[in-house]
């Protein structure tokens, strides 16, 4: 047999146990695993001695502007982010411009995406309430990995772009949607069988703190957080929870942020409710105490809440409530995110430090090995229908795989980061272990942190698997 690529000597990361082996791959896809060496030749050859074979981790959650603004971040950009940080598929939000909210405007992003992805793809749908309930079938049919809805944010009338600081007086804009529209979108999301995905903050509540705080300029983290309190967000879990019950809609809660919510999304999955839910590094690894020493730069939407919330997210990371783990990379530029805490845009980068901070978690004995495999890789594809063909080392599944180095010591420096922002919280930060290769469908994108292929990615479609 001529294969195309084998990983010799790895310790390979399968569903319950990591074995030595080789893995062997032909055009694409995992021909063979096997402990002893098999006949035959190959193109590329890679030596995994000493490193750990994972399959290929997945990033659920990235905003890469592209289209709109990619003043601030592009796909070749993100993508290359992303292959650096050994992620080998990553969904894309659509809040971008145009956003992805019809059939056709599915079909432009995923060719614009097309043509710059390092890595493969999947696309989500928006929901924009009302304005496009008519839509979400064909989105659906398209192919799109979910449907997000970001519930609590108003959005600019003609290009759908979110907006940051909502105020009702504000001219040209969509105000957040009442609970009668947001109960109507997931009887339409329902009738699609796809997922419904949720930011969840009520707006009504953030917008009456902040209106009784006097000081709506300062640099105080947690007078900022008083105005967008761990109850924004439990209200909104409940309240979406509660309409699950009722329609049966397939529920994922995006970026869970407090101790509250943990708990209801854990008494919903007991009670048999299709919901799941994710968290981002930054609620695992920072807290509003973080922000004396990291200032402005974390302000991120939910924002980053407190010890006893980040202490919940870990158990339900452990118990399983929370399935799964994705960045939220959401770049702004530096003149962006050096302004004012109240007014500065929401986000930061995260692609390509989501692994390292979760591999150095791992050697810190806070998760295994194998959890982290499941949180990175097997849960998100089966959360949203890609899996075996992703996140799997099955045989006949794509060959898309991250290889680690466990033992490598070294610092995140904001200067190394490949996205064109290089804002991030994590500057500085002492991490050990690193991806060191990551494999795209047999292809080395990334080896010993340099790029060797460009341009191969392609779109992954909810349901498309080939087993
Ligand atoms: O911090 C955030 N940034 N939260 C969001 O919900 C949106 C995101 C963005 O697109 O900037
Ligand atoms: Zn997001």
């Amino acid at each position: 047999m001529q294969w195309d690529h084998i990983i010799k000597n790895g310790n390979i990361v399968l569903n319950n146990t990591i074995e030595q082996g080789n893995i062997y791959i032909k055009n694409g896809l995992i021909e063979a695993i096997s402990k002893n060496e098999l006949q035959g030749d190959a193109k590329q050859v890679t030596d995994a001695s000493g490193k750990y074979v994972l399959p290929g981790l997945i990033d659920t959650h990235i905003h890469s502007r592209d289209g709109g603004a990619t003043y601030k971040e592009d796909f070749s950009y993100s993508t290359t982010a992303a292959a650096i940080g050994g992620i080998t598929t990553v969904f894309e939000m659509p809040n971008t411009n145009p956003s992805v909210n019809t059939r056709d405007n599915f079909i432009k992003q995923k060719n614009n995406l097309e043509s710059k992805a390092n890595i493969d793809f999947g696309l989500w749908g928006i929901s924009l309430g009302d304005l496009n309930k008519a839509n979400l079938q064909e989105l659906h049919d398209s192919g799109v990995i979910g449907i997000k809805y970001f519930w609590g944010y108003a959005v600019n009338k003609e290009d759908f772009q979110l907006v940051y600081n909502y105020d009702p007086s504000l001219k040209n804009v969509m105000p957040p949607c009442d609970d009668g529209e947001v109960y109507e979108i997931f009887k339409s999301v329902a009738k699609t069988g796809n997922v419904l995905a949720i930011h969840a903050e009520n707006s009504d509540l953030m917008h009456r703190l902040a209106e009784n705080i006097e000081d709506t300029k300062g640099d105080d983290y947690d007078v900022f957080l008083s105005s967008r309190p761990q109850l924004a967000e439990i209200l909104t879990v409940q309240t979406a929870i509660e309409f699950t019950r009722d329609l049966g809609t397939r529920l994922h809660i995006l970026h869970v942020t407090t101790k509250r919510s943990v708990e209801l999304i854990r008494q919903a999955q007991k009670e048999g409710l299709p919901v799941t839910a994710e968290t981002c590094p930054h609620y695992l690894f920072l807290t509003n105490e973080s922000y004396k020493e990291i200032g402005p730069v974390m302000k991120v939407f939910p924002l980053v809440k407190e010890k006893e919330d980040q202490d919940e997210i870990w158990n339900g990371i452990a118990d399983g409530t929370i399935s799964s783990v994705c960045s939220d990379h959401a770049p702004h530029t530096e003149e962006e995110k050096s302004g004012d805490l109240w007014t500065m845009p929401a986000g930061m980068c995260g692609v390509e430090t989501i692994v390292p901070l979760l591999l150095n978690a791992v050697n810190e004995g806070r998760l295994s090995l194998l959890k982290f495999s499941e949180l990175l890789s097997s849960n998100p594809a089966k959360n949203f229908g890609i899996f075996p063909k992703k996140g799997s080392l099955a045989i006949g599944t794509d060959a898309d795989i991250t290889i680690l180095d466990m033992d490598k010591k070294w610092t995140i420096k904001r200067e190394d980061l490949h996205s064109k922002s290089k804002i991030t919280a994590y500057d500085g930060f002492e991490i050990t272990g690193k991806p060191v290769q990551t494999i795209v469908r047999g292809e080395t994108i990334m080896k010993d942190n340099e790029i060797k292929t460009t341009g191969i990615g392609q779109l992954v479609k909810r349901n498309e698997s080939i087993l």
